[in-house]
């Protein structure tokens, strides 16, 4: 909680102790985990959870009716794919994996690399507007339809009613995407065989998993420097924290090395596509690691299958791209994190990492009626 006063250049809410209880209560938090920033321009509501919950899942959102949030995002995969990249509704093949959704309210910027999107009604506007590549492709063209789609319906009047009480009746983008956005916030994974053991039960891992903790916290292997907290990642930030203590860490993690120069895939090259800046090449947010075992294949191109090879990855110091336009050593990128340098591990050991990692699936999060699919007959 905000106890120092008024920080009026924070984005995060100043929460009485009552508003707190009433947050925990709609977000389902535990005690061990924080209660994330939500912007004061967009207070959550239980109303707004539950016509976000409706539009999440429904296929009127894109302009040709054939795609909602949840064709790219399935709770079953922890709201990603399984996909390396998915195709939008016109047929565009993304070139982005597409992203789970656990925890995402305690992320401090959004997608795998942008540092302007700060708040999730930001970045919300992409998958449902853009027009290159087109997501669910609501176009200025098509705006006016898409927006008549819900007007029309009786049910969704009354939720917007609801969810906006006190502004006019109609419906609009921005109802639509402070309602999504609440909804997608209270996407809150905290019961994983891990959180069991945070929360005191030392059976609750395995000593192989216990064993791959302690690896991944260790000097050798270096992971927590870049995955850690209650979210594992260091882009992080909840209520409590004030936006000069934010951080907006982006890291190239050796996963390419076209031309021996350092560059990515042309197709996708992280921050420096928007900052133009060579040493921003390759550069990407760490991805939180919760559910992690459920949201393969793995990073922003989808290109390392399992959570094995990921390790097998950052042990070798960078992934080698033998022969093809994407040919080089991934391990040279002279943009690459000095963090990521590459260590011996045994087999063993490697296991015992990966086994660490999937205690953080959480099988509650997959199956809570919560965040699954409200319309009949679906
Ligand atoms: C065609 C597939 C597709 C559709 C449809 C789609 N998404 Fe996504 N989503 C993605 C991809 C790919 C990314 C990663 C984008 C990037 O990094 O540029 C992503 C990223 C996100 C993120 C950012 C997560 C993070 O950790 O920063 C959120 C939130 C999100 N999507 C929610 C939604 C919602 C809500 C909808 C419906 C309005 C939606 N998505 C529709 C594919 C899709
Ligand atoms: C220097 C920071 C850094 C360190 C150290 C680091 N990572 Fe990462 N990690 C990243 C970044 C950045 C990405 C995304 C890279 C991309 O997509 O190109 C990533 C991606 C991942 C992914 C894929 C996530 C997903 O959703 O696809 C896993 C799993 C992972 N790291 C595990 C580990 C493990 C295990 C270690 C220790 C051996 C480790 N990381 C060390 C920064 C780091």
């Amino acid at each position: 909680m905000l106890v120092t006063g008024c920080d009026i250049s924070s984005t995060t809410t100043i929460v009485s102790t009552e508003s707190e209880q009433y947050l925990r209560t709609l977000l389902a938090l535990p005690d061990h985990m924080p209660i994330p920033a939500i912007p004061e321009f967009n207070p959550l509501t239980q109303e707004k959870i539950t016509l976000g919950r409706f539009l999440f899942y429904d296929t009127q959102l894109s302009a040709n009716q054939t795609q909602s949030c949840a064709s790219c995002h399935f709770q079953i995969d922890a709201f990603s794919d399984a996909l390396e990249t998915p195709t939008g509704s016109t047929g565009h093949v993304l070139a982005r994996n597409s992203q789970g959704l656990s925890n995402v309210a305690y992320n401090a910027s959004f997608t795998w690399s942008n540092d302007t999107f700060l708040e999730l009604e930001d970045q919300l506007n992409v998958p449902i507007r853009a027009d290159d590549p087109i997501e669910l492709g609501v176009t200025d063209s098509e705006l006016a339809t898409v927006l008549s789609r819900f007007e029309t319906d009786e049910q969704y009047q009354q939720m917007f009613q609801a969810a906006f009480p006190g502004s006019d009746t109609g419906v609009s983008m921005n109802k639509i995407i402070f309602a999504l956005a609440s909804f997608v916030r209270t996407m809150v994974s905290a019961n994983s065989a891990y959180d069991d053991y945070v929360v005191g039960d030392k059976s609750a891992l395995t000593d192989q998993q216990k064993q791959g903790f302690s690896l991944f916290n260790g000097e050798k292997f270096e992971c927590f420097h870049c995955h850690t907290g209650i979210n594992f990642t260091v882009s992080y930030r909840d209520e409590n924290s004030s936006s000069d203590s934010l951080l907006f860490p982006f890291f190239n993690n050796g996963l390419y090395n076209v031309n021996n120069d350092g560059s990515y895939p042309e197709t996708d090259q992280g921050l420096f596509d928007l900052s133009s800046d060579p040493a921003d090449k390759g550069k990407f947010r760490p991805p939180s690691l919760r559910n992690i075992g459920l949201t393969a294949p793995y990073m922003h191109d989808g290109s390392i299958g399992t959570l094995r090879e990921v390790v097998e990855h950052y042990a070798r110091g960078g992934t080698l791209t033998p022969s093809g336009i994407n040919e080089g050593d991934g391990k040279n990128n002279p943009y690459k994190s000095a963090l990521i340098t590459g260590f011996t591990a045994t087999d063993e050991e490697i296991d015992a990492v990966v086994a660490f990692l999937e205690s953080l699936n959480d099988y509650d999060f997959i199956n809570n009626e919560k965040f699954s699919n409200p319309h009949q007959g679906n």
